[in-house]
This record gives structure tokens, C-alpha cells and sequence, in this order.
């Protein structure tokens, strides 16, 4: 009879051992998800090429000014000033290609302009 009540210490073994399960669950499938979107041919392609600021800024103008302002310091988009300590690289591509946060549409710059971009952001 007693061998088939779970013992205190038994039980808090499985609890620590299904809490660590979880946290290498997570880990292993944000990793999957980071790694895939660094094996994306784009991104590869982006992160490759130089990019050049002044042509980036002039991007920014045209297609991300009216929303996040004509210094990137928020309008209707919140303020991207020290954008690249917040985010990664990768983080930043996707955000401007994705579209997952309206109002904020989905962009479908070039490699290159994406590279231009980035560098323009990166240095406010
Ligand atoms: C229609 C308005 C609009 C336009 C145009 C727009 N954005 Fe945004 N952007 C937003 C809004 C709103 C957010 C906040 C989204 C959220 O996180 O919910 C945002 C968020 C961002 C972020 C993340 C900011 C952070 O602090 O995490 C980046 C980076 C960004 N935008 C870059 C760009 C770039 C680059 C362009 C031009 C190619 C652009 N945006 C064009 C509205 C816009």
C-alpha cells in the first residue's frame, strides 16, 4: 500500500525535473525559430551586404518617415532611436518584411535596400 503513495521528496524531484522538460522545450524551440530565420536566403543575403546609410536615410524617408518621423523619432510609429540596442539585426529585418504589427505595413525592400536600411537604423 505505502509503495504506491508518491513520496514528498519523489514528488519534488518530478516537479523540478518537468519544470527543466519546459525551459529546454522553450529553449530548443526558440532556437529553432532564430535559426531558421538566419538560414532565411534573404536574411543570409541582407546581413552580407554593406549597406550604405545615405541611401538608407533616403529610404527611410519615403516609406517609414510619415509614420515613425523625419528623425525616426516617433510619430504615429514609436521612436527608433537606439533601435539597435533593443533589437537584433534579424529582429529589425523582420519587422519591416513581416507586417505582424499593424498598423506598421508589410515592406518588400531588395536585399540591398534592406542592407541600406538597416545600416541607416543602426547608427541612430
Ligand atoms: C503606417 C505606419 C508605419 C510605417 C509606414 C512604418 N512603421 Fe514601423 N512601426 C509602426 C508602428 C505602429 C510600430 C509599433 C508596432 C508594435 O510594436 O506594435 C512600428 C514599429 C517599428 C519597429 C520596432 C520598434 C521597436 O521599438 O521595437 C521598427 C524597427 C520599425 N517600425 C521600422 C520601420 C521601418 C524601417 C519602416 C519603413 C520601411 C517603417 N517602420 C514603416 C508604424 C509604421
Amino acid at each position: 500500500m505505502d509503495n504506491q503513495i508518491i513520496q514528498p521528496s519523489i514528488l519534488a524531484q518530478r516537479i523540478v525535473l518537468i519544470i527543466l522538460l519546459s525551459i529546454l522545450i522553450v529553449a530548443i524551440s526558440i532556437l529553432g525559430i532564430y535559426w531558421q530565420r538566419i538560414s532565411d536566403p534573404y536574411v543570409r543575403e541582407v546581413l552580407s551586404l554593406p549597406g550604405n546609410p545615405t541611401r538608407g536615410n533616403a529610404i527611410f524617408q519615403i516609406n517609414c518617415a510619415g509614420c515613425h518621423g523625419l528623425q525616426a523619432d516617433k510619430n504615429v510609429g514609436p521612436s527608433l532611436q537606439d533601435i539597435s540596442k533593443r533589437k537584433s539585426k534579424v529582429e529589425i529585418i523582420y519587422q519591416v518584411i513581416s507586417g505582424q504589427t499593424p498598423p506598421m505595413p508589410k515592406f518588400k525592400p531588395n536585399s540591398q535596400e534592406m542592407a541600406d536600411l538597416l545600416t541607416y537604423l543602426e547608427q541612430l
